[in-house]
């Protein structure tokens, strides 16, 4: 409930004016396999894609409600060391505590940008654990987003997963180890990407991502993805290249999207992101015409 109203809020506001509003979803679900989790199964995502997209998102002048796995990256925070609190910071001589001089201006900005995002109501970050927790919460995030018509846009970056233990058929307690080999079946989670685009939120911009480790089959998967899901595009990546190139799958075309090697601080978040955004813009053309 807490949830819905903060989403509806967040529309809100932004609903009185012409803002965009894109749902990024980021990092991976876990699966439980105890009801009192001891142990789960999990689904690789960095969440640096879904991260860095929201940042480029903000700076083209979107609000983006950053749909987020526990303990990914978050926005803003690229530049520091994994384990930022601890090795941003260091004691003085006086036990008084500091920022370390090498991340100085690094942490300065991460904080100043983060807190404009946050204070102009242009980021509302909400984190997710499980692939339960992440199916509510989508949902709730798409039907409060309805009101905004063609405005808003469905970012799927988030490495869903496909299996799952039903909470009924799933052991209360930390399943046993003496008890011998474990087997367990799973059954599988159904497509959200059709009820999102038939009934969730049906005049929003979607966008899927597509990963497979086979370059031979990525294409042909993406294109059947967009076709069976009905999205506007789909973003196929392969796992070893993914941080260096990506193909945008539409309607009228593959299109190769590149990070600009020339520079070493560029990713390939930027074009992409730019590429989609004026996707979203011809899209909110034709349906208001
Ligand atoms: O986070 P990084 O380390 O930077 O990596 C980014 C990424 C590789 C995780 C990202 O670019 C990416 O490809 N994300 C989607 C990975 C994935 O789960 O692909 P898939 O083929 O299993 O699913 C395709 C789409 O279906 C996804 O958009 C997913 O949101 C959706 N899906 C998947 C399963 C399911 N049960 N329901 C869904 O709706």
């Amino acid at each position: 409930m807490y949830l819905f109203a903060n989403c509806v809020a967040f529309f809100k506001c932004d609903y009185e004016g012409t803002r965009r509003v894109a749902c990024v979803t980021s990092g991976g679900t876990t699966v439980p396999l105890e009801q009192r989790c001891v142990r789960y199964i999990d689904n690789f995502s960095s969440g640096h894609r879904g991260a860095a997209s929201t940042e480029h998102l903000i700076k083209m002048g979107y609000a983006v409600i950053f749909l987020y796995r526990r303990g990914t990256c978050e926005p803003y925070c690229s530049s520091l060391p994994d384990d930022a609190f601890l090795e941003c910071f260091e004691v003085t001589k006086e036990s008084a505590v500091q920022v370390c001089q090498p991340y100085s201006e690094a942490v300065k900005r991460a904080i100043r940008d983060h807190h404009a995002a946050v204070a102009g109501g242009l980021l509302l970050k909400l984190p997710f654990t499980t692939i339960f927790e992440y199916l509510q919460m989508l949902q709730m995030i798409a039907v409060s987003s309805r009101s905004l018509g063609p405005c808003s846009m469905f970012y799927l970056a988030a490495a869903v997963s496909d299996f799952y233990v039903p909470w009924k058929s799933m052991a209360e307690h930390k399943i046993q180890s003496g008890s011998g080999p474990l087997d367990i079946q799973l059954l599988q989670v159904p497509k959200m990407l059709s009820v999102l685009r038939k009934e969730w939120a049906p005049m929003a911009f979607c966008i899927s991502f597509k990963l497979e480790t086979d370059a031979e089959i990525l294409l042909e998967k993406a294109d059947m993805a967009r076709k069976k899901y009905g999205m506007h595009a789909v973003v196929a990546n392969e796992l070893l290249s993914r941080k260096e190139q990506v193909v945008v799958v539409t309607n009228n075309g593959k299109i190769p999207v590149y990070r600009d090697k020339t520079s070493s601080d560029s990713d390939v978040e930027k074009p992409l992101t730019k590429l989609l955004v004026d996707r979203h813009s011809v899209y909110i053309k034709d349906s208001n015409t």
